[in-house]
């Protein structure tokens, strides 16, 4: 297999990293093009792929182009890509916003697939959710599967409408659950308690909170109820949460987040 990879930024080269480390592409079949003269450096450096300032007609060589380049530069990309592309060559877009029919219609090319990613990635622990264009084969979604996978797990769904929902839940989340974080961090050091030690105890009772998150049969409530006692502290802070409401608050967010992702695809 012989993969493309436009634009070397964050993702990238999370990409290109992923399939190597999963043996999916050898360095000589993997070609990021990335414009900027300083990341093109880097990722010489990092030694992973292959590295070009532009797109040319070496590209009809590739199987797979994964466009990774922001939504606003999309369209000055595709004026470029779309007079070399061949049919049998598979686009998978990692870009927020832009539809497959979008992609479809600049690129004038009908073998699309289109991903949300999310950060994680660059560790392996991502989740990402992608769809494929009508009519497309299903061993399309095994392929997508395989190479999604490379950065963590990946789940298909039928309908591209969702990926807005995906964008608010996954995409955006690591910035959601950094914020807790910082604020829970920031009460330690009001209580007096040493900045990295809060920094410390939140970080691991989050992971250790996560683990029995996944492990566990229970529902969700009876996990509050396990730290919860009647009158106690977890309870103080809970109330003081629910009066303040801060559940429907984070709700109201997540879909401000659905909301912004349908004004940007243009599908608001
Ligand atoms: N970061 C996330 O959490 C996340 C999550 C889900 C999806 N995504 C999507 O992933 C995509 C990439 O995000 P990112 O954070 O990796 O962006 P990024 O760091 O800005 O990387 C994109 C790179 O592509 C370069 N580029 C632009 N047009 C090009 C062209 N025609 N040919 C070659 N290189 C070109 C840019 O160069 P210049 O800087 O010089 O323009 C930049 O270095 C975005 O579409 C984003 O929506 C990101």
């Amino acid at each position: 297999m012989r993969i493309a990879i436009i634009g070397g930024g964050n993702m990238g080269l999370t990409y290109a990293k992923a399939f190597i480390n999963r043996k999916i592409v050898r360095t000589e079949n993997l070609l990021i093009i990335e414009k900027h003269d300083d990341k093109r450096l880097q990722l010489v450096q990092e030694g992973v792929a292959q590295v070009s300032s532009t797109i040319d007609s070496s590209i009809v060589s590739y199987d797979i182009v994964v466009l990774a380049v922001k939504p606003q530069d999309f369209r000055a990309m595709a004026e470029t890509l779309q007079k070399y592309l061949q049919s049998s060559q598979v686009i998978l877009s990692i870009m927020a916003g832009i539809t497959i029919q979008q992609i479809q219609d600049w690129l004038l090319h009908r073998k699309v697939a289109r991903a949300m990613p999310n950060t994680p990635a660059q560790l392996g622990y991502g989740i990402s959710a992608f769809t494929i264009a009508e009519g497309q084969p299903n061993d399309l979604i095994s392929t997508m599967d395989m190479l999604l996978e490379s950065t963590g797990k990946s789940i298909f769904l039928k309908d591209e409408k969702l990926l807005d929902a995906v964008t608010a839940l996954s995409g955006s989340g690591p910035a959601y659950f950094y914020y807790i974080v910082q604020h829970m961090i920031e009460a330690g050091v009001k209580m007096g308690v040493d900045e990295n030690i809060a920094a410390l105890l939140v970080k691991e009772t989050m992971h250790g909170a996560y683990q029995i998150l996944n492990s566990s049969k229970q529902s969700i409530d009876e996990l509050i109820s396990m730290v919860k006692s009647k009158g106690g502290t977890t309870e103080a802070a809970l109330n003081t949460m629910i009066e303040s409401e801060v559940g429907p608050n984070i709700q109201k967010a997540l879909q401000q987040a659905e909301k912004r992702a349908k004004e940007l695809s243009g599908g608001a």
